[in-house]
């Protein structure tokens, strides 16, 4: 008994040097796309995602119906993307509209509406912690997240948005840098540019004039 205590607390420590979280253990990925490049730590539920190079995200998501991009970051407890319900109908229970059987029974023959839409984040997001998007929702490249916000509508590339109802607060750059930045897709260039972002990584106005095309 001592013995297989031991053997336990023995398998958890190695899952810590390896860097491995537990939690991972009882994590749950269905239907996705997740490049090798991608982070994902800790525990996380996943169905229906794509994640794209050099993006992670930080513990405890729960993600359906989304497409990631590259190089966001994203913070804890990320919610994003669990389902529509019908505020129309003389009922919001899914037993009425879905054949999904959400609550282990339906008495519906065909479902009513569109359930899950997809969720678009763009390349170099930064998301805090703390948030939930809602199904439909676009996230533009370079936007900002503030942390607790829930984003019920789409926010545009490099804008900061924070609170609930979420706002845009300011842009990170001005319109000119914005649409050079947008047109210039930084990150579809690949490695051998990693070294010149980290070098000019103040300068946006050097970076634009080096390598815009
Ligand atoms: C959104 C964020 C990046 C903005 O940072 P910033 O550009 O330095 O903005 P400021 O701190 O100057 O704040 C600007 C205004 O927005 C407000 N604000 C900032 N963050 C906010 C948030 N998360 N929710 C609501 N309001 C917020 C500030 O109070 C300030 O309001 P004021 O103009 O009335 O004084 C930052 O506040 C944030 O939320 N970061 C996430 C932190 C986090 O979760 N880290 C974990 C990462 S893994």
């Amino acid at each position: 008994m001592f013995r297989g205590i031991k053997n336990i607390i023995r398998f958890f420590w190695h899952l810590y040097r390896a860097n491995v979280f537990p939690g991972c253990l009882f994590s749950y990925e269905s239907k996705c796309r997740i490049s090798i490049k991608a982070n994902i730590i800790g525990f996380r539920i996943l169905n229906y995602v794509s994640i794209d190079d050099y993006t992670y995200i930080a513990q405890n998501s729960n993600i359906s119906y989304t497409n990631i991009g590259k190089y966001c970051s994203i913070g804890p407890n990320f919610l994003c993307g669990w389902g529509i319900h019908p505020t129309d109908g003389i009922s919001t229970s899914p037993m009425f509209y879905s054949t999904m059987e959400q609550n282990g029974t339906s008495v519906c023959k065909k479902t009513k509406i569109e359930e899950r839409k997809f969720i678009n984040i763009g390349n170099d997001v930064f998301i805090g912690a703390n948030v939930t998007v809602l199904d439909g929702v676009t996230i533009g490249d370079g936007a900002v997240i503030g942390a607790g916000a829930i984003v019920s509508k789409d926010i545009p590339p490099y804008a900061v948005a924070v609170g609930c109802p979420i706002r845009v607060i300011k842009y990170r750059f001005s319109p000119e840098k914005v649409d050079a930045l947008l047109k210039m897709k930084w990150w579809e260039y690949g490695e051998k540019y990693h070294l010149s972002i980290e070098r000019n990584f103040f300068d946006i106005d050097g970076f634009l004039k080096k390598y815009s095309k």
